[in-house]
């Protein structure tokens, strides 16, 4: 089993290397535009693999080709946002980059399945899937199962206990919302300040150290481990809708099975009317989003 990732900064990195103590892998490929940083972090992952007695095969640099044969690719190639910089402006600059992998991987590994990471997440999950030209099942992203840890840690810290679900669902941003009408958990929770306080742990953890890492490289391995590991599992997933909760042609997080063949189900639930109208919110702000960038 092979692991591809653009991009080997800190997100791309640290998913590679909860993959690799996890996961049975044979290959991992890491590109950056980078290409030293690809090459010292595939060497630096030899050796914590050495450590615990696996050889796989890990390559690192700016050549695309590594990719060749992968089974699932994990985008986080792109920019953080800078001081001075609009959310605009850090979206047409990562679309460019996102536009650019997806002819990049067309050329060299055109089987994989791709899970986009880069932020803003949904959109640049739609232009991936939009450049690429892959089916639905094949390009999808990675936001609302790190949303999600993150609210069964604040669940659990309110005193919530055998957390069986607990989803977060729509934008990975600022609509995002809680899907409560399936939460399944013991315990009595404060529902009003809970996302607030989901969002405020997140921002808490930037200002801290700059970034979040560990929490997305979790979330990552767990979408890449129901890819590789067949097990069609629940997980929340941003994916091109294509006429589910009557939403169309935008990419938004919704309860999907993953499975070997990437998005194998999006699961309609039924919804509160309040839901529904989040969802349909969270959609409507990411097709503005996408209309800004052309799309
Ligand atoms: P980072 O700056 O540490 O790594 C990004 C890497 O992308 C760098 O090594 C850079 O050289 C590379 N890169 C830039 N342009 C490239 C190109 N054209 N081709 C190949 N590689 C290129 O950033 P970090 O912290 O790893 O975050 C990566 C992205 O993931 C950001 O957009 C961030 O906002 C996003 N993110 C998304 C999360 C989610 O839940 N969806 C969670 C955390 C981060």
């Amino acid at each position: 089993m092979k692991l591809g990732f653009v991009g080997a900064g800190r997100v791309g990195a640290t998913s590679a290397f909860t993959c690799l103590l996890n996961l049975d892998v044979d290959e991992i490929a890491l590109v950056d535009i980078a290409e030293d940083l690809a090459v010292g972090e595939a060497m630096d992952l030899t050796h914590a693999a050495a450590g615990v007695d696996k050889y796989p095969k890990i390559v690192g640099g700016s050549d695309y080709s590594l990719l060749e044969g992968s089974d699932v690719i994990v985008v986080t190639a792109g920019l953080a946002r800078k001081p001075g910089m609009t959310r605009l402006d850090l979206a047409t600059k990562n679309a460019g980059i996102i536009k650019d992998v997806a002819k990049n991987i067309m050329e060299n590994s055109p089987e994989s399945k791709i899970i986009v990471v880069t932020n803003p997440m949904d959109v640049m999950t739609y232009i991936m899937w939009k450049e690429t030209g892959k089916p639905r099942n094949e390009v999808f992203g990675m936001g609302n199962m790190l949303d999600s840890s993150r609210l069964k840690a604040t669940l659990f810290s309110q005193g919530a206990r055998n957390i069986r679900k607990a989803w977060i669902v729509g934008e990975h941003g600022d609509s995002m919302f809680i899907l409560w009408s399936q939460a399944d958990f013991d315990g009595d929770v404060d529902r009003s300040k809970t996302l607030e306080e989901v969002r405020f742990v997140a921002a808490e953890v930037i200002k801290r150290k700059g970034a979040t890492i560990y929490g997305p490289a979790v979330a990552i391995y767990r979408m890449v481990n129901a890819v590789v590991s067949d097990t069609k599992e629940e997980i929340p997933t941003s994916v091109i809708l294509q006429g589910e909760y009557g939403i169309e042609d935008v990419a938004v997080g919704v309860p999907a099975i993953i499975g070997s063949n990437g998005v194998e189900k999006v699961i309609e639930y039924e919804l509160t009317g309040k839901e529904l109208n989040a969802l349909k919110n969270s959609a409507s702000i990411l097709k503005e989003r996408l209309k800004e960038l052309g799309y």
